[in-house]
């Protein structure tokens, strides 16, 4: 009810009375009245008068299924569950994918209590200053093809943020955003499979927003850059993920068609690593070399000193 009185508010975009929002939605005046303070709370400006009723000024920046506009028929983003706050988002979306919810049900949090990022590492999301989602999907692929959808994700989020913001960012392989070589984000996909066959897929992505250089953890400051950061003054996260979401889909499409080498040259156009000296930790070796070019899998092709050409699947690399 709530959120019907909230799109009236927002359709009518100027004085509508308390009577013509009950009439319109068979309630009392008082339920209306009610639900408009519950609206308050949840951060929304909506002015009153005794004689005009009701209008609706301002959102808040949450970025719920209220403040996040995706085209209509979109898959990614059709259902969006928001929390305040939640150990992992992609804790609940593996939870949610294994009881059965749709291919592009999206999960987000205003907080994770236990964030975690790709290498059992931690990922510092205690706060509603970043962007912090999770994206449930059902491809019908083998699990040795799934690279090529994080490095499709990787796609989405800078792309999105150079459309709504003009900050260009870098991708350095397979999934780190980086900003003047300082991490903005980063991608966890996670997934639940047999021998040929895909359960689900869930795609986890973290986008430093709204922080102030003092707002991250000490070990982590000179490493981290947020949006604000570089812009210079606070983004809307809803605007953005909407953005990411409404990209991702396209995207994904083109995975779904085997369109990987346009994926692949349009991640390339972003990339930090091919063609600059990587040090890579893998299968407990180390190795030094020039990273040549993503394979149509999404494999890093790395031409090592000891003259040997080796397709990098995962682990972590140094530029
Ligand atoms: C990395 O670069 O190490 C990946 C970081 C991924 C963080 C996101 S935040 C939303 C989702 N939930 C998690 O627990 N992790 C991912």
């Amino acid at each position: 009810m709530k959120n019907q009185i909230l799109k009236i508010l927002k359709e009518e975009d100027k004085y509508i009375s308390g009577e013509d929002i009950s009439k319109a939605l068979n309630v009392s005046r008082t339920a209306v009245w009610k639900h408009i303070n519950e609206l308050r709370k949840d951060g929304y400006t909506i002015e009153s008068s005794s004689k005009k009723g009701y209008r609706f000024l301002e959102a808040p920046d949450i970025p719920d299924k209220r403040e996040i506009s995706i085209p209509q028929g979109q898959m990614i983003g059709a259902d969006i569950q928001h929390f305040d706050e939640i150990d992992s988002t992609n804790n609940y979306a593996k939870k949610i994918a294994n009881e059965g919810c749709a291919h592009g049900t999206v999960v987000v949090a205003e907080k994770q209590t236990t964030g975690r990022g790709r290498i059992g590492r931690q990922w510092q999301s205690d706060t509603s200053e970043g962007i912090w989602f999770s994206i449930v999907l059902r491809p019908e692929m083998k699990p040795e093809d799934l690279q090529v959808i994080t490095l499709a994700a990787s796609v989405a989020v800078v792309e999105a943020i150079e459309e709504t913001l003009g900050i260009v960012c870098g991708i350095k392989w397979p999934n780190d955003i980086i900003i003047d070589g300082k991490k903005l984000g980063g991608i966890l996909t996670e997934l639940s499979a047999e021998p040929g066959h895909v359960n689900y897929v869930v795609v986890g992505i973290g986008i430093n927003a709204n922080q102030d250089l003092e707002h991250f953890d000490y070990e982590i400051r000179q490493k981290a850059i947020s949006l604000k950061m570089c812009k210079g003054e606070t983004v809307s996260r809803s605007n953005l993920l909407g953005s990411i979401l409404t990209n991702f889909e396209e995207v994904y499409k083109g995975v779904l068609l085997g369109k990987n080498k346009e994926i692949i040259d349009r991640w390339t156009k972003y990339s930090v690593t091919i063609g600059k000296e990587v040090k890579i930790a893998y299968r407990n070796m180390e190795y030094i070399g020039t990273a040549q070019s993503v394979a149509s899998d999404g494999r890093l092709i790395v031409q090592c000193k000891d003259g040997v050409t080796r397709e990098i699947s995962a682990g972590e690399i140094q530029v």
